[in-house]
């Protein structure tokens, strides 16, 4: 038996141990080598001085219970290990197992964050209790990074809740709950409020069951709700898959559906047999290319991107405590609400008291939903409400150290409301603008500081997107941006930093995705299979669904506007093959999308899209056009990652990190991709596979997919895409 390193063993004289996780050289617990190494001897110990043992109680000294599996290790693991990855955990399951099976009370005491393997390790413990600690989760996440809990998750889930339950609230959307829902949802036993209510509450499971085991031990057990040789669910079965879809698009997405075939093939065999059936589906994913990037883009790039990879260092971090929002329409009354809810002071102005009323209502009703489902209490909400002061007067924006401006689109408005407080807000307050095209650097031109003056692109709707974007303008000082990206992080947001162009990376971006789509109709293909091409893809919208929603009056505009700012400039403007379809489904058709009554689509009274205008195959379609399948979703990909490409030749972006987090939450760029640029430096055939295909595309379907310099360069160089 080896000296136990990351786990201590203590027994009082009540014969109750108590195994305590402490890593000594990390912060968080973790399952490597040290760890597999102390559970298999503590296992042995608990085997060997089985009868002088009452109970077992799992504990973590850390903030958090358990960690999990590392990912640094796994985004290593090449299709060559798959062995190794297929016998990484059997010694941890192994012990785990012989714990469980002793036949003494083994019980969870989670204090903290037990999410992959921790909440697998307390998966195989028989009572499970969560401390209510704050921002707490529990859960089976891994299916967010293209994998599936290997750790016995699948099979015991399936075996403690059923299979549907465990596909649904668990292993399929990886849902992390709070302590409260985790107990609401059979995830754990008892909430306790207090470390030490959670330790009597332990004791007390040990004292009243002298002999325990996991109920799946038990002779005669039945998996709940049945396994699929019963006939009733064998009929329901078959929605899985469709639910599957639903979920994905039908887009390349291998860990949903390695999940749904671990669950189902492993109910219907004994546990060990499900354990190794969940082994194998997870080797296929670990050793695949999905996974690798959505662990990359999800974790590496998304810590990168939080932890201030693009923030100044040497400026000292402050927080916002009364923040001006200017204009309370859609995006002014989110902020606003996303504002309070992260405890900051608002002030909400718009034009009439009664705008400014309207912009609050919006919180109202958010929360009223939230506590009809039971996520705020009412004490809160009224904390919340009262941190919001809507207002038409300017002199109540009095003692505000930032202001965000949300009001119409429009520059010279957005001069006129920056004047009409800039004198009256703290003098070194921070001057943010949430224009979604117009850039910074011209908008700055309006305020007396525009060394504090920065872009903050929001997006729709603001309470559930997670990403800001972040636009610096040529006088923008490394100050504001320092204190820009500490208010996103203090309202919980992930922030991206980009410099300064028009559409800045998001709104340009997107654009390319939409005009294809939208040139694919011109060509006269049928409008379903461009949707349908979308979806599997791995887009979250439908191109011309989405379109709609934006309105086709608004890319219009734009471009307009553009068209006369670069022949202004003395350039020519190259014209895209989509803006004759814009053109004539506004000027000629009256459609310009859902908020007009009609666009591609049509909508019922409740505004509900109903199905494809018919109109578009009178008008556009050419019955046989028909272009292969995945060059319909290529030249969706390829349009936005040939553009992001030249936002970094431009200076517009410098870090990978920045552009595939942004890519992701932003825009709807596939997740599977792990993000824009690991799209192209993942694509087959690495830099070189990408330009030659970006090649083909240029000679079948327009210059627009011609690679640029800097991708040719890199692939001749052998080089993968970095930071600028
Ligand atoms: P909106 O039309 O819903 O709201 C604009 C609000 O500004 C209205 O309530 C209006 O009364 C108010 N306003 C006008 N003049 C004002 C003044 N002098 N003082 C105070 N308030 C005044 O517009 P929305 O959609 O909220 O957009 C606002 C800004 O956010 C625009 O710059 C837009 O480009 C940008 N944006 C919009 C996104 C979207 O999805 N709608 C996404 C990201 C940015």
């Amino acid at each position: 038996m080896s000296e136990s390193t990351t786990i201590r063993w203590e027994q009082d004289e009540t014969g109750v141990v108590t195994l305590t996780f402490d890593d000594p050289n990390q912060s968080a617990n973790t399952m490597n080598q040290a760890f597999k190494d102390s559970i298999a001897a503590v296992a042995d110990r608990a085997e060997a001085e089985k009868d002088s043992i009452r109970g077992i109680i799992y504990a973590s000294a850390k903030k958090t219970f358990f960690a999990g599996g590392d990912l640094k290790d796994m985004i290593q693991v090449g299709p060559e290990h798959a062995q190794q990855a297929f016998d990484t955990g059997t010694s941890i399951k192994a012990a785990l197992r012989k714990i469980e099976t002793l036949g003494k009370p083994v019980v969870a005491a989670i204090n903290g964050a037990a999410l992959g393997g921790g909440y697998e390790i307390a998966l195989a413990s028989h009572h499970r209790i969560a401390l209510d600690a704050p921002g707490s989760k529990i859960g089976l996440p891994e299916v967010t990074l293209g994998l599936l809990p290997a750790g016995g998750g699948v099979t015991r889930t399936v075996r403690l809740m059923g299979i549907a339950d465990a596909l649904l609230k668990v292993l399929l959307q990886g849902t992390q709950y709070s302590p409260q829902r985790a107990l609401e949802n059979g995830l754990v036993h008892e909430v306790a409020a207090t470390p030490e209510e959670m330790l009597a509450k332990a004791r007390a499971f040990i004292d009243a069951n002298p002999e325990s085991h996991q109920p799946w031990d038990v002779k005669g057990y039945k998996i709940p709700g049945g396994t699929p040789s019963n006939p009733r669910f064998a009929a329901n079965l078959p929605a899985f898959p469709a639910n599957l879809k639903k979920q994905t698009g039908g887009a390349n997405y291998p860990a949903p559906r390695n999940i749904l075939a671990a669950a189902v093939e492993g109910s219907q065999v004994d546990f060990e047999t499900a354990l190794t059936i969940e082994a194998r589906y997870f080797t296929e994913l670990v050793t695949g290319q999905v996974a690798k990037n959505m662990i990359q883009a999800f974790f590496f790039d998304l810590q990168a991107v939080n932890s201030g990879a693009s923030r100044p260092k040497d400026v000292e971090r402050r927080k916002v405590r009364k923040v001006a929002v200017l204009g309370a329409g859609m995006m002014g009354a989110g902020i606003a609400y996303s504002c309070a809810r992260a405890g900051i002071e608002v002030v909400l102005k718009d034009v009439s008291p009664e705008a400014a009323a309207k912009g609050k209502a919006y919180s109202e009703k958010l929360l009223a939903k939230a506590l009809g489902r039971g996520r705020t209490t009412e004490a809160k909400r009224d904390e919340l409400l009262a941190r919001i002061t809507p207002t038409a007067d300017p002199a109540d924006l009095a003692g505000c150290d930032a202001v965000i401006e949300a009001v119409f689109e429009d520059t010279g408005l957005k001069h006129k409301v920056f004047q009409e407080i800039q004198d009256i807000v703290e003098p070194d307050a921070l001057l943010c603008s949430n224009t979604s095209t117009l850039p910074i650097t011209g908008l700055a031109e309006g305020v007396s500081r525009p060394v504090d003056f920065i872009g903050l692109h929001f997006f729709s709707p603001v309470d559930k997107m997670p990403l800001v974007e972040i636009i610096k303008g040529e006088r923008t000082g490394d100050e504001a941006l320092a204190r820009a990206f500490d208010l996103v992080r203090q309202i919980k947001k992930t922030p991206i930093v980009v410099n300064d162009s028009r559409g800045f990376f998001t709104s340009r971006v997107i654009g390319n995705f939409i005009n294809e789509g939208v040139a694919m109709v011109g060509e006269g293909i049928e409008p379903a299979s461009i949707e349908q091409a979308a979806a599997q893809a791995g887009y979250p919208a439908k191109v011309l669904s989405l379109m709609d929603e934006l309105t086709l009056t608004l890319p219009r505009k734009i471009r307009l506007e553009t068209k006369k700012a670069v022949e202004a400039a003395g350039g020519t403007w190259p014209g895209h093959p989509s803006d004759a379809v814009i053109d004539r489904m506004v000027d000629e058709f009256k459609r310009p999308g859902r908020s007009g009554g009609g666009g591609f689509y049509e909508y019922g009274e409740d505004g509900r899209r109903t199905r494809l205008w018919p109109g578009l195959r009178e008008h556009f379609t050419k019955p046989g056009t028909e272009i292969p399948f995945r060059d319909m979703q290529e030249r969706m990909l390829f349009s936005e990652a040939i553009d992001t490409v030249r936002c970094f030749e431009e200076g517009v972006l410098t870090t990978v990190a920045d552009a595939n987090i942004g890519s992701i939450m932003g825009i709807g760029f596939p997740a599977w991709t792990g993000g824009v640029i690991q799209y192209i430096n993942g694509y087959e055939g690495g830099l070189p596979g990408f330009v030659a295909r970006a090649r083909e595309l240029a000679a079948a379907y327009g210059e627009r997919f011609e690679p640029t310099a800097l991708l040719v360069e890199k692939a001749e160089k052998g080089e993968k895409f970095t930071d600028a």
